[in-house]
């Protein structure tokens, strides 16, 4: 049961695709302040909080305060309010029963999940449509929302194939030797990631002349080895006379204009830069038709960056502060002197004040950014996703993007932004599945290995221990970082059996993937879902992915193995070499498990079965026709696999296979 009640004049997302009509009388279970634009309900001691999607902190979002603002900042701590997306829906659930309630709204929106008083949750958003969800159980309530959300993306099945990537390879050469690389060293891979350096001066969809003579030769190349080529694209735009992205942008009025109607300048990776606005249908339909250039040389997939839209300065405040950098010159510069210069300097990049400054001509009038900020990237990435459907209707393309809101999930995936190197990240990529799924955000990973700073073996070895569980699995870092390339490291035999441990694993995650999109299912979710009167199974350090798993990666350094609960009777399957493991039922309880850095353990459910491949060397390789199945069943057991190559759309109806297993 979904009520809707509106407050203010929402901007229209298009996040819900249903037409709900508005509910009359108040609204039950907040207490509504118009004036301050809250909205606040009681929390019982044992009510749980679920969702926001990419967040920071735990699975039970409770006791900390979040606010919806996408946000491009790298440095992912807990102090942190805000990511790099905004997923405005929660379920609260406690032993009255559960509700759900989405806070659809294009603007800034503030969570504080029981920070200010633990045991209120208030919620400040202006103009808002606000849908409050009823249902039987969490599950439920999560379906209901998917169903008005619209169906989640599904990639291509290559796109659950392992990925390589790193801001720095420059030219054709590295790409290359990456491919080499993972050839020699015999472990699989399907992708490789293209990063800015692969743009002339970092001009979207253009490809450097020297760098990358022949684009077009070498995805066909790597193609030959079942590697796909993915390419970045950045939302903002150079200014550069003569550049047609930008020639043809400004004359027909595509980008964002300041107040004198102009094209509002930015500061990005090349410089002067302008921002195409996505939120006008024509200008979206003209920024999506130029991925055709890339398409037409063999790219299937790629990834939307800087698109909160991210800022290194505007013009305009970028003038004032080497203004205030040029008197301070030659002067003595006590205290108050020197903080003007950091702070006109500090404050340049991502500055809320310059999203105040420019404005979009969308279907209902124009709008000042700040009000429609969070819209951003979900619409850069819908451009390319709406192209792609003219470019070739029938075809599924990867396509994921770094910022997103809700209504993103239709048209494609997220990346988790700039986490680091660290090993609370690995933990809090694993917190976030859950949320990111509730939201409709199926096709999602982190950088494993950590995107900042320098990556250890074991670290890289633990995460992707963890990463082939989810549906994105890219190795990513920055610049000046160490080699992170499974293969830059010695134990070279581990590396290549968890690699081929996600190769196993293809069937199994791609059919839970598919079913969780087409039912409005989750892939990832909280024991607390599927043992609700279960309090221990409130534990946030494992997770179950799809029917049949449930995991428990190690995330911490030096750790032997780690203390697992068992909700229930549980059959352990340790992972060995290819798709051989050992297979063994603990009982329900707590137990210490033993893993060593170059194995996998997980866990199968009593009643179900886990169909296994042999390892291969890409998805193109895969045997659907050998599968093994794990089993954990008293009686005959049916699994619902999907098969085939998943490149297109029409063949989704005839993939899906119903598969009796023997008991
Ligand atoms: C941003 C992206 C990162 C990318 C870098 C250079 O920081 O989040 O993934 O490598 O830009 O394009």
């Amino acid at each position: 049961m979904i009520k809707k009640y509106r407050f203010g004049k929402p901007f229209p997302t298009e996040a819900v695709i249903e037409n709900i009509p508005e509910a009359q009388g108040a609204m039950p279970r907040f207490a509504v302040d118009k004036n301050a634009h809250t909205f606040t309900c009681p929390l019982a001691k044992e009510d749980r909080v679920y969702g926001l999607g990419e967040q920071v902190r735990g699975i039970n979002k409770r006791g900390w305060h979040y606010v919806s603002y996408n946000e491009d900042d790298p440095i992912i701590t807990e102090k942190r309010t805000s990511l790099y997306a905004t997923h405005n829906f929660l379920v609260v659930a406690g032993e009255k029963g559960a509700f759900g309630a989405f806070f659809d709204s294009a603007a800034k929106a503030e969570f504080d999940i029981g920070y200010t008083h633990a045991d209120e949750l208030k919620i400040t958003a202006i103009d808002v449509d606000v849908y409050l969800i009823d249902g039987e159980n969490i599950d439920d309530i999560v379906r209901q929302f998917r169903k008005i959300i619209g169906q989640s993306y599904i990639p291509p099945k290559w796109a659950l194939g392992f990925g390589q990537s790193r801001w720095g390879y420059k030219c054709e050469e590295d790409i290359r030797a990456v491919a080499k690389g993972y050839r020699d060293a015999n472990m699989p891979i399907d992708s490789i990631y293209l990063d800015i350096d692969y743009m002339e001066r970092y001009k979207d969809f253009t490809v450097h002349p020297e760098r990358y003579p022949d684009l077009k030769g070498l995805a066909s190349d790597m193609r030959a080895e079942g590697i796909h080529l993915v390419p970045i694209i950045d939302a903002a735009v150079k200014v550069e006379d003569g550049y047609s992205v930008y020639e043809e942008g400004k004359a027909n009025g595509y980008f964002c204009k300041g107040a004198d109607g102009e094209p509002y300048v930015v500061g990005v990776w090349p410089g002067e830069s302008v921002l195409p606005d996505v939120l006008s249908p024509e200008a979206r339909k003209w920024f999506g038709s130029h991925y055709k250039v890339l398409l037409d040389d063999g790219i299937e997939g790629f990834w939307n960056d800087m698109n909160e839209p991210a800022l290194f300065y505007s013009k305009g405040r970028l003038h004032a502060a080497l203004e205030i950098a040029a008197e301070a010159r030659g002067r003595n510069l006590v205290l108050e002197d020197f903080n003007k210069v950091t702070s006109a300097i500090g404050t340049l990049a991502n500055n809320i004040n310059d999203y105040k400054e420019f404005y979009h001509e969308t279907p209902v009038g124009r709008v000042c950014h700040a009000d429609v900020h969070n819209l951003y990237g979900y619409n850069m990435t819908r451009a390319a996703a709406e192209y792609f459907e003219r470019y070739e209707p029938d075809k599924r393309f990867l396509l994921f993007s770094r910022s997103s809101c809700i209504g993103m999930h239709r048209y494609g995936g997220i990346w988790t932004g700039d986490n680091a190197s660290w090993w609370s990240h690995l933990l809090l990529n694993l917190k976030m599945l859950p949320s990111l799924n509730m939201c409709g955000f199926l096709f999602v990973g982190a950088d494993l290995g950590g995107f900042g700073d320098n990556t250890t073996e074991d670290l890289l070895l633990r995460w992707l221990a963890l990463g082939i569980f989810t549906p994105l699995m890219r190795n990513h870092t920055t610049l000046g970082t160490r080699n992170q390339e499974c293969y830059a490291f010695g134990q070279k035999d581990a590396f290549r059996r968890i690699l081929g441990i996600r190769y196993s694993l293809i069937p199994y995650l791609y059919s839970e993937l598919v079913k969780c999109a087409v039912r409005g299912d989750m892939m990832f979710r909280p024991l607390a879902f599927e043992y609700p009167s279960d309090k221990r199974a409130t534990v946030e350090d494992q997770i179950l992915v799809g029917e049949s798993l449930m995991i428990c990666p190690v995330y911490e350094q030096n750790a032997a193995g780690r203390y697992v609960y068992l909700p229930e009777d549980m059959k352990m399957i340790r992972m060995l070499a290819g798709d051989d493991y050992t297979e063994e039922v603990l009982p329900a309880g707590d137990h210490y498990i033993e893993v060593a850095l170059d194995e996998v353990v997980f866990f199968l459910r009593k009643g179900h079965v886990l169909p296994l491949a042999k390892p291969a060397k890409n998805t193109s390789e895969l045997d659907e026709k050998a599968l093994q199945y794990v089993k954990y069943i008293d009686r005959d057991t049916e699994y619902e696999l999907y098969v085939g190559k998943g490149e297109k759309k029409s063949e989704l109806a005839g993939a899906l296979k119903k598969v009796t297993v023997k008991a």
